[in-house]
């Protein structure tokens, strides 16, 4: 049996759907900023139960986007250095400077103290970031502290379509969200992204910076720094196909997520599967499993992909950004619990696709390439 890391899911009623509506934007010429675009952005805001969203063409831009609108010029924003490069990028691009936070092991997010110590005078905004699909138990505490000094909080919630806290969806808690639907996110549009936000005027300027800062549509009279960051209707078109199947998707993940909870809780030693939190609901789009820290994670991964033809899915994140050559220069504090959280977990494949005798093969597979490793070291001890 072969498990790939990810994989995307249309089935042949969404090809055929999104074949009719590309067919008829090509007919019409209706390519960029036209219905689908509008329609994925108002299906979007109700699954996140917020008034406003903007659709872009990523998750990266969807991230400036919101750090030019709030304004955060030659201002520090403090990132979990446990994210992916893009989160750190935008605010460097959006004329920031990025300041390292570290991260608690219970979500893999931004840690409460940390976030205490980071903050400062020249602080603009704070970025939370979803990782894994998993919304940070304490974003309660996090937000409040960010109310208590009036510095904005932003999501990054490229992973969490879908993901919530207390019933409450992502994206709808802080001053505005980023969404990312690259093909391996748990719905795609392609390429893309989505803004929401619950605040007007930020919206506003979101429309502004998306399209080359102009004030207007039929206008050419450029107002702000933008960019040509639009969403086509091609990429709009497949989004809203993903965004009507993402509550299939996301129970599917979860029956999956049962399984390997069910086997992973009584694993032989090694291996454990990070809790999700209570009152979180994950989209599931990592499985996160810790790793006893005497596993060598490259060789588990290699057996598994060699003796098994099991792919892992990337990390998150296997390096934190504070030791990203590129992040060099930037202030970072101690970061010891991200370095862990880094260097001590796997995630297991896991997709709309996937079938439960797929995700016990997983379990099996990973007993026999642990044995494998673990005889590896010995035969290396020796
Ligand atoms: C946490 C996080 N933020 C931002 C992004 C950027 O999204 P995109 O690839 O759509 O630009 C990603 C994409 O993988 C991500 O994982």
């Amino acid at each position: 049996m072969r498990v790939p890391p990810a994989a995307i899911s249309f089935s042949t009623e969404d090809i055929s759907q999104i074949t009719a509506e590309l067919s008829e934007s090509l007919a019409t010429g209706a390519l960029t900023l036209g219905k689908h675009g509008r329609q994925f952005e108002e299906e979007f805001a109700a699954l996140c139960r917020i008034p406003y969203a903007v659709a872009v063409n990523s998750g990266t831009s969807a991230l400036e986007i919101i750090l030019r609108a709030i304004g955060v010029g030659n201002r520090e924003v403090i990132v979990p250095t446990n994210t992916f490069f893009a989160t750190a990028a935008a605010v460097i691009h959006a004329g920031g400077r990025v300041r390292f936070a570290d991260c608690e092991p219970g979500s893999f997010a931004l840690d409460v103290g940390s976030l205490r110590e980071c903050l400062n005078a020249n602080t603009a905004a704070v970025i939370l970031v979803h990782i894994g699909g998993i919304i940070s138990p304490h974003l309660g505490d996090i937000a409040e502290i960010c109310n208590q000094v009036g510095v904005p909080l932003i999501e990054d919630a490229a992973h969490a379509q879908g993901s919530t806290l207390s019933a409450r969806p992502a994206g709808s808690f802080g001053t505005a969200a980023a969404f990312s639907f690259y093909p391996t996110k748990v719905m795609t549009s392609g390429e893309g992204g989505m803004i929401t936000t619950g605040d007007e005027a930020l919206y506003r300027e979101a429309l502004i910076y998306r399209d080359q800062g102009k004030e207007g549509f039929t206008t050419n009279y450029h107002v702000r720094l933008g960019y040509n960051w639009r969403m086509s209707e091609p990429h709009a078109i497949i989004g809203r196909a993903q965004l009507r199947r993402l509550p299939e998707f996301i129970d599917r993940r979860r029956e999956i997520a049962q399984v390997y909870d069910r086997r992973l809780a009584g694993f032989r030693g090694g291996l454990r599967p990070l809790s999700v939190p209570r009152g979180v609901q994950s989209n599931y789009y990592k499985y996160i499993a810790l790793l006893d820290p005497a596993i060598a994670r490259a060789a588990l991964k290699k057996a598994m992909r060699d003796e098994f033809d099991v792919g892992l899915s990337g990390e998150v994140y296997e390096t934190p950004c504070h030791q990203q050559p590129v992040f060099r220069g930037y202030p970072a504090g101690r970061l010891h619990q991200a370095e862990r959280i880094c260097s001590e977990h796997i995630c297991l494949p896991i997709s709309a696709k996937m079938t439960t005798q797929e995700a016990e093969y997983v379990v099996d597979s990973l007993e026999g390439a642990l044995e494998l490793t673990q005889t590896a070291n010995a035969a290396v001890g020796d």
